[in-house]
């Protein structure tokens, strides 16, 4: 196939994304951004707190348009020059997906070119591949966002293993959470990011959380590599209100802030590091890849260098445009399945459960 151009949409929860990504030719660095748009809403469901599902699928029928045709004119291309498509189909909220969705399929079908439906973590995993090129395999690739904390193993291009998951709240969530109760503001991963920084990671003792772990002998299916962030999240939430109590105040010193956002950041960050790399060594990887929203986080992108550096394992996070949801992502696992042949039917529909 002399595919050249592939235009992709991401509207899965409250960014819509347009993305065009070109196939070289180059085995080694198959795909190249040749433009990559994103509108974001969280100016909008600022104002909740949180993200507003009827609210954004509004906004992302009222963007559609305008970022495909952005995302168009900043590749110098028209209509005509789109070789293919790729779409988000699942998992997100099923208005914002639908508006996606729809939009993709009108196009491909009116330009007579192939769609493809993408999962949006294949999509945070294909963006090491397209930010590294070729990465060495078996990989273990830890996918961290506002809704999913997954593990995965990946022994040939394009194929994923689930080998854990969080069996609560993802690690993104938790950070939400965690600066809404702080009086911190929305979207939380960043500002809290921010916070700690300057704060003492150490200042706060939380309580361990601890798996069940009924088959010793089975890792992968007894839970060693899943994670859970409730506990954690419920810990930080009594400190807060004990905190508050003490001072008579809802609102705690600055300094104080700083070494809660620390202290959470640490436990969070320690667990991500631990559980991926006990992962790595159990099935022998040669490199580990990290993805996903809070993929964009300063401590976690350091201690997983550090880590990948003192067990010589190398490590791969993409760039911190391709780390948060884009769609040019969603053009590089596009690509990999076209590659294969797998089109979308003509009765695509959105699927908010999408499994992977
Ligand atoms: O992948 P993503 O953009 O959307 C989902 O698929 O969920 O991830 C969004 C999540 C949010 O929970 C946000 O707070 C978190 O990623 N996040 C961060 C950082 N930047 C975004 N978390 C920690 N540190 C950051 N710097
Ligand atoms: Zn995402």
């Amino acid at each position: 196939m002399s595919l050249q151009h592939l235009l992709a949409i991401e509207t899965s929860c409250d960014e819509t994304a347009a993305a065009i990504v070109d196939r070289t030719g180059d085995a080694d660095r198959p795909w190249a951004v040749r433009s990559s748009v994103v509108a974001s809403q969280v100016a909008i469901h600022r104002e909740w707190g949180g993200v507003v599902p009827e609210l954004a699928s509004r906004q992302h029928v009222r963007d559609i348009c305008g970022v495909v045709e952005r995302a168009l004119a900043d590749a110098d291309l028209s209509w005509p020059a789109i070789d293919a498509m790729a779409v988000t189909q699942g998992p997100g909220l099923v208005g914002s997906l639908l508006v996606g969705v729809s939009f993709a399929k009108a196009a491909a079908w009116s330009l007579g070119r192939p769609l493809v439906a993408v999962h949006h973590l294949a999509g945070h995993i294909e963006s090491i591949w397209l930010d590294h090129g070729r990465i060495p395999l078996p990989a273990v690739v830890l996918v961290v966002s506002g809704g999913h904390t997954n593990l995965y193993l990946i022994r040939r291009e394009g194929e994923y293993v689930l080998l854990g998951r969080t069996r609560d709240d993802a690690a993104g969530e938790a950070y939400d959470k965690v600066a809404k109760l702080l009086g911190l503001g929305y979207p939380g991963g960043p500002i809290v990011d921010r916070l700690a920084a300057e704060g003492n990671a150490r200042a706060i003792r939380w309580p361990g959380t601890r798996l069940t772990n009924p088959d010793r002998n089975h890792p992968e299916r007894d839970g060693r590599f899943d994670f859970s962030f409730s506990g954690l999240k419920t810990a930080v939430l009594r400190h807060v209100r004990a905190r508050q109590a003490a001072l008579g105040q809802d609102r705690l010193p600055d300094a104080e802030v700083r070494d809660i956002a620390a202290s959470f950041q640490h436990r969070v960050v320690e667990t991500l590091v631990e559980r991926t790399f006990a992962a790595a060594r159990w099935h022998g990887a040669r490199a580990v890849g990290v993805a996903g929203g809070v993929s964009a986080n300063a401590h976690l992108r350091s201690e997983m260098a550090a880590r990948g550096a003192a067990v010589e394992l190398p490590v791969f996070i993409p760039r911190l445009s391709l780390s948060t949801d884009n769609a040019a992502m969603i053009a590089a696992a596009g690509l990999r399945q076209l590659a294969r042949g797998r089109l979308a039917p003509p009765d695509l529909n959105a699927d908010a459960s999408l499994a992977l």
